[in-house]
């Protein structure tokens, strides 16, 4: 891999959740591989005063839970060496007048290690600061690449709704340019996301199918096992539409759909995503109640041991009408896809964690073993499974063997696992090294988000203005509403029902 050049990678709200768990956890893990500069060092930002001693502590508190690779002696002298790197700065980010104070600090720190003025600014804060920071940076001269580069992250959300997320869009963009803007969506920087590109555009025998003439339907569903745990708060004003559709997947769906980009460049990439994002169907607000289907999951038993419905969470209103499961039909207005429809649910509390896409092959056009088979209509399905058990699954019809033609469904399956010594790098290792080396191809661009802000807004609208739509509850541990399974056009066809094991799938299988 490739070192990027000298810098400081700022981190905003240093003291926070994600700094602990993944960003830190991740450069560590980067250091570990040695693709870091020669010359590196982490500045911690927040309110919360810290010596440098303390916050190291913390974070290396941090390493030892979620870092990937930080086992044996080694690693611990490693450790012991990453953590000379960190730094903390304590001040009130929020107040223009402090700014003077920081950038004299980071000045020297920049003057001490030997990075040359260049700078990554992180912003893992609260979304209210995401125009507030920028803005005081700017003032100060740190957005101005004369002297190195100055790059800013923004963590999602990215806006709360179209119009936020235009505000946003046009505050960074006063400030910073957009090829200094890295807007993460961290589903990019799942080395198994990044292989739908590989899957589909270098094997000659998947891109010829890919179109409306062979492909029936595509399914894509990403299901988590847990609740809200303590972030009931910040899902109050969220939700699966916001938190999960808007973003992870619709570029999923994005992907899924391009056209092969011109050449594997940032901009060829994301030009492609944005063209998918802007020709999905508008859901028109009338339509929302067929097309889109809300749930909440509510108090049941899981595995004998009772479970806690949403409303019941800390943080969460009793009376929420918060959705924590969506399930959606839409189609993509193009040649490629014309009528082809999309099927995309997530929610929390089902029975297990599963990301995956499917793509529902259409039968043979004649049914020639209809009367030897059980099979009603032989669908291939190609199964991507994102997480976990992270593979690819090609389902065929094959002969009985024996008397007669009967056919069965078989399996032929590929795991990551197999590979020998394969490391799965974490998303947050990849998306801080991409940015590292100036590259934004895994990054969302303005106008992706705004497409994809712009699908979601009448379905935002309808629910908002209309309370008759229904919010369906299901049982902690199901796999959401039954009437999600309505929106698949094809009677005798339903949702895949996955299991951990990616090769498993039906109801009984182990979660
Ligand atoms: C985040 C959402 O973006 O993605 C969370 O805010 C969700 O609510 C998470 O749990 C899922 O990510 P992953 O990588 O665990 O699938």
């Amino acid at each position: 891999m490739k070192k990027p050049n000298n810098h400081i990678l700022v981190i905003f709200g240093a003291s926070g959740d994600l700094t602990y768990r993944k960003l830190i956890p991740a450069v560590f893990d980067l250091f570990n591989q040695n693709v870091l500069p020669e010359k590196f060092a982490i500045l911690g930002l927040g309110r919360t005063q810290l010596s440098n001693d303390a916050f190291r502590k913390k974070m290396e508190e941090g390493i030892d839970k979620f870092a990937l690779n930080n086992e044996g002696n080694s690693k611990n002298n490693q450790k012991k060496e990453f953590l000379k790197k960190l730094n903390y700065y304590g001040f009130n980010t929020k107040e223009e007048s402090e700014y003077a104070g920081f950038k004299d600090h980071l000045l020297k720190l920049n003057a001490e290690v030997g990075t040359e003025n260049n700078f990554i600014f992180y912003l893992a804060t609260p979304p209210s600061m995401y125009t507030i920071i920028p803005c005081h940076l700017a003032k100060h001269g740190l957005s101005n690449e004369d002297d190195g580069f100055k790059r800013l992250i923004v963590e999602k959300p990215f806006g709360y709704d179209l119009e936020t997320a235009l505000k946003l869009n046009e505050s960074l963009l006063k400030n910073f340019n957009e090829e200094q803007l890295y807007r993460i969506d961290h589903y990019l920087g799942k080395e198994t996301v990044q292989n739908l590109l590989v899957t589909r555009f270098s094997n000659a025998i998947y891109e010829p199918l890919w179109n409306r003439n062979y492909v029936s339907h595509v399914e894509i569903t990403s299901s988590e096992n847990i609740g809200v745990g303590n972030r009931g708060g910040y899902y109050e004003g969220s939700g699966a539409l916001r938190d999960m559709v808007q973003n992870h997947l619709l570029l999923i769906a994005g992907l899924v759909g391009m056209e092969p980009p011109a050449l594997i460049n940032s901009n060829s990439i994301r030009n492609e995503i944005v063209k998918v994002l802007q020709s999905i169907r508008p859901i028109k607000e009338e339509e929302v109640e067929n097309y889109v289907i809300r749930g909440q999951y509510i108090g049941s038993t899981i595995k004998g041991q009772p479970v806690k419905g949403y409303r019941d969470e800390q943080g969460v209103d009793p009376e929420s009408r918060t959705e924590t499961y969506v399930a959606m039909k839409f189609f993509i207005d193009n040649m490629r896809w014309a009528n082809v429809p999309f099927y995309i649910r997530t929610g929390k509390m089902l029975p297990t964690r599963v990301t995956e896409v499917v793509i529902h092959f259409k039968p043979t056009p004649h049914h020639l073993f209809a009367s030897n088979s059980s099979i009603t209509q032989q669908q291939n399905q190609l199964v991507i499974r994102i997480q976990p058990d992270e593979g690819l699954l090609l389902k065929f019809g094959m002969k009985v063997p024996g008397a007669g033609f009967n056919v069965q469904n078989v399996n032929m399956d590929f795991h990551y696992s197999e590979l020998a010594d394969t490391y799965l790098p974490s998303a947050y290792e990849r998306l801080l090294h991409d940015c590292m080396l100036g590259d934004s191809t895994l990054y969302s661009r303005g106008d992706a988000v705004e497409a994809a802000w712009k699908f979601v807004k009448p379905i935002q609208e309808a629910w908002k203005k209309n309370d008759q739509i229904k919010i369906h509850g299901y049982p902690a541990g199901t796999w959401g509403p039954d009437v999600a399974d309505d929106l698949i056009e094809e009677p005798h066809l339903t949702w895949r029902y996955p299991c951990k094991n990616l090769a498993n799938d039906g109801n009984y299988c182990e979660l």
